[in-house]
């Protein structure tokens, strides 16, 4: 091939403007599996780590399972929260190779960014709490007076260590990379959004104490929603998520809505620089698997419905036999016989 001065700039700016996810650490769910957290040099196993994050591994090594746990809850809350959408979070699996529907800008890309990172906040925050770090304890009361009759006791999350590992670890990638440049600024963004995300579904949890559950007193403190619940916050933002584009703002590269019309994006709002395509149709260069072959589901009017998985092409159905237990007993005592019963059922897959 002849290699033209242009094509040389097409290339290299493909280079650095082109694939530039920063989950890639997400790979640890898999890599982590063959590796015991006792010994630094597990950590340069990890191939989806940076330079930055292999050194924060060898220095925290005891907040490396809750790594590798935050990782596989990522993966696993994602594929929950998009199970039933045409794209359905399934090339979270491929890390630290992600296709374009990840590695570019794309809606997608925010989400699994946000998340991923809300987890690590979540999940160290959580430990911290269960005693499982030596680096952290239960979080300390929460400044504000108690609005009623409680004291501040019993064992908070401890966000505030979450949050400060977690910007560490989860923006490693992004800190070594030019500020200016646009995907940069949009995985900072994002992975600050996720971190809000977990802040905000903060709640008081309070135990009762006293004669016989009178509840004369009473001790809270600050307990962190489940991911579940974060995911499904970050899931809405998604469907609001605000295309963005860099400009020049005095002397600084900022992001600001393409549409000079939009309502300028909030901290916690998600954003992404690059439309994703419909997911409907085979694009290896799109990141795109196509919905053939999925399984739809012909009452729903949601996304699976038949109609938009199979995005008008049709379906074919197939019958299946469940065979499941039934008729279950109990005995005194104490055990439980079941049938076992068989029954058809219907499935709709996309043509
Ligand atoms: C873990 O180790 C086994 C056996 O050595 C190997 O087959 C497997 O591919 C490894 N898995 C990962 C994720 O590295
Ligand atoms: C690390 O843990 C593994 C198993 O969890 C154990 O076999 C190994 O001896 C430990 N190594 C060190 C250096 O403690
Ligand atoms: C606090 O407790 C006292 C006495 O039990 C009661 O009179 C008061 O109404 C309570 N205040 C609130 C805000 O619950
Ligand atoms: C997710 O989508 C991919 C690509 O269409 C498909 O291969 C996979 O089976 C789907 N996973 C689930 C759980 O539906
Ligand atoms: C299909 O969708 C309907 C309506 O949303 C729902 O009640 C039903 O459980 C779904 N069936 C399957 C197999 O998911």
């Amino acid at each position: 091939m002849d290699f033209t001065p242009a094509l040389w700039v097409i290339l290299l700016v493909m280079f650095i403007d082109g694939r530039s996810s920063a989950i890639k650490w997400l790979s640890i769910a898999d890599a982590g599996k063959n590796l015991s957290w006792n010994k630094t040099s597990s950590c340069r196993k990890v191939s989806g780590f940076v330079p930055e994050q292999t050194q924060l591994c060898r220095r925290t090594l005891e907040v490396m399972p809750a790594v590798e746990y935050a990782a596989e809850a990522a993966r696993k809350t994602c594929q929950e929260q998009f199970g039933n959408r045409r794209w359905n979070c399934s090339s979270i699996k491929k890390a630290p190779h992600f296709m374009n529907d990840l590695e570019k800008g794309t809606k997608e890309a925010a989400y699994v960014h946000a998340l991923s990172s809300a987890a690590v906040v979540h999940t160290v925050a959580r430990a911290c709490a269960a005693g499982y770090l030596k680096a952290c304890t239960c979080a300390r009361n929460p400044g504000e007076k108690p609005d009623g009759n409680y004291t501040w006791g019993g064992c908070g999350d401890n966000v505030k260590f979450g949050l400060e590992f977690g910007s560490r670890f989860a923006d490693a990638p992004m800190r070594k990379k030019k500020r200016s440049h646009t995907q940069t600024l949009m995985n900072l963004h994002n992975s600050e959004a996720g971190r809000l995300a977990v802040q905000n579904t903060m709640t008081t949890k309070c135990k009762c104490h006293g004669v016989s559950g009178s509840c004369n007193v009473k001790t809270c403190w600050k307990s962190l929603a489940d991911l579940t619940e974060i995911s499904h916050e970050l899931a809405e933002k998604y469907s609001y998520a605000i295309k963005v584009v860099k400009r020049k703002i005095g002397t600084r590269q900022q992001l600001v809505p393409e549409d000079r019309r939009s309502r300028r994006h909030g901290s916690g709002d998600l954003i992404f620089v690059e439309n994703s395509p419909n997911y409907c149709m085979v694009n290896n260069r799109k990141g795109s698997y196509g919905t053939t072959g999925r399984l739809c589901n012909k009452t729903s009017v949601g996304p699976d419905s038949c109609q938009t998985m199979c995005c008008g092409r049709g379906y074919n159905d197939f019958t299946v036999t469940v065979t499941e237990r039934c008729n279950c007993k109990y005995h005194w005592c104490c055990y439980v016989t079941c049938d076992q019963c068989t029954r058809t059922e219907k499935k709709y897959m996309c043509k």
